[in-house]
């Protein structure tokens, strides 16, 4: 089976509880997906290229770096929009771009509404924002666009991955690495993931 990077830290282990628990409330559930989010992305930004870069401390001259490809990020609308902000904070030379995309709660399968991406994203590192990797075809279908604009350096950035997810990624894609908070068991006959934190969107901004 197609392996995530899954972060291994108490911290996210401990976030990771404040989501997957029903009892949390939506403000509290959001600020755990930002700080989830900070750590993941730190996580996917492991091997960034930095190129040297001369600056003066108040005490002497000294090399420090900076990003030598800021990636791009592309929250998935909706629930990925609870990570924008705490991914750009980390990456703020950051361009964003936006897919929407809500799955089909019938057949699961994505059904897309918008798209707002650079036009050629050729060479240029793209870290895809979506809490939830279930069937994968939302992702997929995200990544699809960003292809087809050339990209060829994607991340898929995820707090929950199902395995189911990411083998059909891993088929569909498979020079995209999926990085993940956790890796859950298995995804149940309505494609969520079990035991996940159910609806993502909804418990971040309310049932639709
Ligand atoms: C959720 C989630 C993913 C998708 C995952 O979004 O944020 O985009 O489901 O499922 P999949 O891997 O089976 O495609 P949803 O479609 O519920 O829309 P929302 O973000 O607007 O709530
Ligand atoms: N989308 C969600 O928000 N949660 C799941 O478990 C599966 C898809």
């Amino acid at each position: 089976m197609a392996e995530p990077r899954v972060v291994r830290h108490p911290l996210v282990d401990v976030r990771m509880t404040t989501l997957r628990d029903e009892t949390t409330d939506r403000a509290t559930f959001r600020a755990a997906v930002r700080e989830l989010t900070a750590m993941v992305v730190y996580e996917a930004m492991r091997d960034a290229e930095t190129r040297p870069v001369g600056i003066r401390t108040p005490v002497a001259g000294a090399t420090g770096a900076e990003l030598a490809a800021p990636p791009v990020l592309v929250p998935v609308l909706r629930a990925g929009l609870g990570m924008a902000e705490a991914a750009h904070a980390q990456v703020p030379g950051a361009v964003m771009g936006f897919v929407g995309v809500a799955r089909d709660e019938e057949t699961l399968r994505p059904t897309p509404y918008m798209a707002s991406l650079p036009g050629s994203l050729a060479g240029i590192p793209v870290l895809v924002l979506d809490p939830m990797l279930a069937t994968g075809g939302s992702m997929a279908h995200t990544i699809d666009l960003l292809v087809d604009r050339g990209a060829d350096r994607v991340t898929a950035v995820c707090l929950v991955a199902a395995p189911e997810g990411v083998e059909r990624l891993a088929q569909a894609h498979p020079t995209v690495e999926v990085v993940a908070a956790a890796l859950d068991e298995r995804l149940n006959e309505h494609g969520y993931i079990v035991p996940g934190l159910g609806d993502a969107g909804d418990r971040q901004f309310g049932a639709m």
